[in-house]
């Protein structure tokens, strides 16, 4: 994602001083037509009938045929082909405005100053680790059974048991208070002052892909506080797009990445020589995390923890990693809480074999389907049938299908040929019904140029995801609501991207019109809020309208998930038709 370079009040002031109708006007002519609302023909697909509007007192254009939409900046990236500096650029030598141009540099020297004061944060807890106070974390490793190698492997340290240690070391380096606050590494205690965030803890630092220490984690060592603490999202620090430990697994041979729940399990695979595990930061698995992975593999094998929570975190990364089309396979560790427990008890040869023997993600969840049913008595086995049937229904390969079925009605003992059957007019059914369900959602879709248009995966979800971000860009108090969703659980990437900025951009106070997030979005994403934006919203209970499209967010979600992949599959079985016809 690209981030602003330049202020807020600049951009303001450049907006005030380019008035959408003057600049469109340069290249489209306009004419009035209802409301206060001018038209013309649109200038970024061809038509006969002006359906491209311009409004004034919004200043923002929309196109009713194609989509497009935003201010008077995106029109310029749109129109002359420029990036958003570039058009920036562009306007401010229309608007003879001279250029901020040592903010790009501030911004940039602020995340390095950050990322220096992280990496000198690690050696300071590193050495710490080796030191006399460092003698109860070095007790609680050995307890762990984690060696010395592997701690200096992972840089892994020791935050004392005070409440300055860090603060004081850092502040002799030159870092200021206000510094080691950005970087979440200290506390504003309530009569002034600061305090360390990280105290007592056995430390983790979160180090990049490019290497660079972007965070912590911390696991306690008293009895004081959370199991775990996190650093907070900083400039520096988005737990969701990054995942511990990926930076060494990304140089492992295996061919494929061990996805864990915690940090512990990593580092001991990592010492039983399992180098490609990863463990994603004390959340679940999000869509980013996911793309972040595909880049370094095509196969991923998920070893969560053996009870109820980590068996359905499973279930939710299947889903997300499938859709990126890795290959997943699912560990089933029996007698053992997680890998750390599983490793310690019955060591790496075991550990490799349970890799071996692990279920492709289809056999799992059949699995998981059959433990449900007492497969001796024929009325549960109907109904086993049923389900598993259903989730056979909705994989694409044929040959699959069939496999499946074969080994299901042999267990199940009936003919293979009839557990087919079932199995392929289903799949037409659902086909069906998924089809005129996207044709519901969304009638629009016919007259609008397919690439202007972001297709939703779950189009009932992604009505209730627009209504959230509308309703924050009309009545932005509502951002202090607890109840929010966090953009992991939107269903479509796009308004998850969108929503991330607003509400990064709400928590600090700025403003959100669509000119000043223009520097954080790529045009596609703004034509899209600006579509948002100008669909009506009655704000008159806006709390309870909140609320409503918060649980058609979540009431969706676990519902949706099966219908998605088949919006993948109808997709396919499109494209393929219109390459054949
Ligand atoms: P676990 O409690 O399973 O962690 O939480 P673990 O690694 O097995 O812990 P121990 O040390 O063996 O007891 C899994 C992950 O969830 C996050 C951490 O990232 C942890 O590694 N978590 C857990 C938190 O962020 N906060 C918590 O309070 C607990
Ligand atoms: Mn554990």
């Amino acid at each position: 994602m690209r981030t602003t370079a330049f202020p807020d009040n600049f951009i303001n002031e450049l907006v005030a001083r380019s008035d959408i109708v003057d600049v469109v006007s340069g290249y489209v002519r306009l004419g009035k037509k209802s409301g206060s609302n001018m038209f013309g023909l649109c200038p970024f697909h061809s038509e006969k009938t002006p359906s491209f509007s311009v409004s004034p007192d919004k200043q923002i254009y929309h196109c009713f045929g194609c989509g497009k939409g935003g201010g008077v900046i995106s029109f310029i990236m749109e129109i002359e082909n420029l990036s958003f500096p570039e058009a920036v650029a562009f306007l401010a030598r229309r608007a003879n405005m001279p250029l901020p141009e040592q903010e790009d540099d501030r911004e940039s020297k602020k995340r390095s100053r950050l990322l220096a004061l992280n990496r000198d944060a690690a050696r300071f807890y590193y050495e710490r680790l080796q030191a006399p106070e460092g003698e109860r974390a070095r007790a609680y490793m050995t307890r762990r059974c984690i060696s010395k190698a592997t701690a200096t492997n992972f840089g892994l340290g020791c935050a004392p048991n005070e409440w300055g240690a860090l603060e004081r070391a850092m502040r002799e380096k030159g870092y200021t208070d206000y510094e080691l606050f950005d970087a979440g590494l200290v506390k504003k205690g309530s009569k002034g002052g600061w305090y360390d965030t990280f105290r007592d803890r056995l430390m983790f630092p979160v180090i990049d892909v490019q290497g660079r220490v972007i965070g912590f984690s911390g696991r306690l060592l008293g009895e004081d506080g959370p199991k775990y603490l996190n650093s907070p999202e900083t400039p520096v620090f988005n737990k969701g797009r990054n995942l511990f430990a990926l930076n060494l697994a990304k140089k492992s041979k295996s061919g494929y990445i061990l996805l864990t729940e915690g940090n512990i399990d990593v580092v001991s695979l990592h010492q039983a020589g399992f180098d490609s595990a990863v463990a994603s930061l004390g959340t679940s698995l999000t869509a980013e995390q996911a793309r972040l992975i595909s880049r370094y593999t095509g196969e991923v094998i998920i070893a969560y923890d053996n009870d109820g929570a980590g068996q359905k975190a499973a279930q939710r990364a299947i889903s997300i990693l499938e859709k990126l089309d890795l290959k997943v396979r699912v560990l089933q560790m029996s007698g053992a809480k997680d890998p750390d427990e599983f490793i310690r008890e019955r060591g790496a040869e075991a550990f490799s074999r349970l890799i071996e023997g692990s279920e492709s993600e289809l056999e799992y969840q059949l699995a998981q389907i059959a433990k449900k049913y007492d497969l001796s008595a024929d009325a549960q086995k109907v109904d086993f049938l049923r389900e598993a049937g259903e989730l056979l229904a909705r994989r694409p390969s044929a040959a699959e299908r069939e496999i499946y079925c074969r080994r299901l009605a042999s267990e199940v003992g009936i003919s293979a040929e009839v557990l087919i059957g079932e199995v392929n007019s289903r799949r037409k059914r659902l086909l069906r019904r998924t089809e005129n369900a996207a044709a519901r959602a969304n009638p629009e879709r016919q007259n609008r140029s397919p690439e202007s248009v972001v297709r939703y995966a779950d189009p009932a979800s992604a009505v209730a995801e627009e209504g959230v971000i509308r309703l924050l860009c009309l009545d932005p108090g509502l951002a202090r609501s607890a109840r929010l969703p966090k953009p992991e659980e939107f269903s479509s990437p796009e308004l998850a991207r969108i929503y991330t900025v607003l509400l990064s951009r709400l928590a600090r106070g700025q403003d959100v019109s669509a000119n000043v997030l223009g520097g954080e979005l790529e045009a596609k994403e703004i034509s899209l809020l600006v579509n948002i934006q100008s669909r009506p919203e009655a704000l008159s209970n806006s709390e309870r309208a909140l609320g409503d499209y918060i649980n058609r967010i979540r009431g969706r979600r676990s519902a949706a998930e099966g219908e998605t992949d088949l919006m993948k599959i109808l997709e396919e079985k499109r494209k393929q038709e219109s390459k054949e016809g």
